[in-house]
């Protein structure tokens, strides 16, 4: 497997592909249930700025791909998107993305890198549950009880940072996972 810069390569096949594994992994209304959708997903990642990476097999065939966009003046990036090959996941693709993206920004001197991850199935123990009027206290005691991506991110030293309850309606909310990069300075 290698991992490249996609837009070192920008060529339509690869887009192409991305595409449909973005719409394969997030069909609903929250996601990109069109291929004309995904596929501006896949042209955004191209912006300025960005950075999007792509595994790729032996044969030039999409392995995954994970995107960050920068924020806060560079201090700071935010994971979207990741996504690996239903046929391929739980083969460490995954956590590859990851660590190369962490080490991209790492070099460009980014203290954090955080994500957003939503729960519209009830696959975290907050699911379906009403967070008010202690929604912090919920975020302290979340937990995956489904297969929810929280798990995989914590797995890679990802914390909670907060959730924003109801944003895909009640009881599906948006957990924020942030990671520190690099230690403060006089540590
Ligand atoms: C989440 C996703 C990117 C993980 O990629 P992957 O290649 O399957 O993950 P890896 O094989 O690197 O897994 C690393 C570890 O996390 C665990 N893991 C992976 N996905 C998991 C999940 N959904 N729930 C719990 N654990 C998970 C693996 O079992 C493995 O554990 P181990 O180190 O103890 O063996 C992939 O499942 C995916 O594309 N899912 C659909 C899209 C998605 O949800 N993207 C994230 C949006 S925020």
């Amino acid at each position: 497997m290698k991992i490249v810069h996609l837009q070192a390569m920008k060529y339509e096949a690869v887009i192409e592909q991305l595409a449909t594994m973005l719409n394969e992994a997030f069909p609903g209304q929250d996601g990109y249930p069109t291929l004309i959708e995904a596929r501006e997903e896949v042209l955004e990642s191209l912006t300025e700025g960005r950075i999007s990476l792509v595994a790729l097999d032996d044969n030039d065939e999409v392995l995954g791909w994970i995107g960050a966009i920068p924020t806060y003046r560079g201090h700071a990036y935010e994971l979207h998107p990741l996504v690996v090959r239903a046929d391929r996941r739980n083969q460490g693709i995954g956590s590859r993305l990851v660590a190369d993206m962490e080490e991209q920004l790492r070099n460009l001197g980014t203290v954090t890198v955080y994500l957003g991850t939503d729960d519209v199935n009830n696959q975290t123990n907050i699911g379906g549950v009403d967070v008010y009027p202690t929604p912090l206290k919920h975020a302290i005691g979340l937990s995956s009880i489904s297969n929810h991506p929280i798990a995989f991110y914590s797995k890679l030293g990802y914390k909670v940072v907060g959730i924003l309850p109801d944003v895909n309606g009640f009881g599906k909310p948006d957990i924020f996972m942030a990671k520190r990069l690099r230690e403060p300075l006089g540590k």
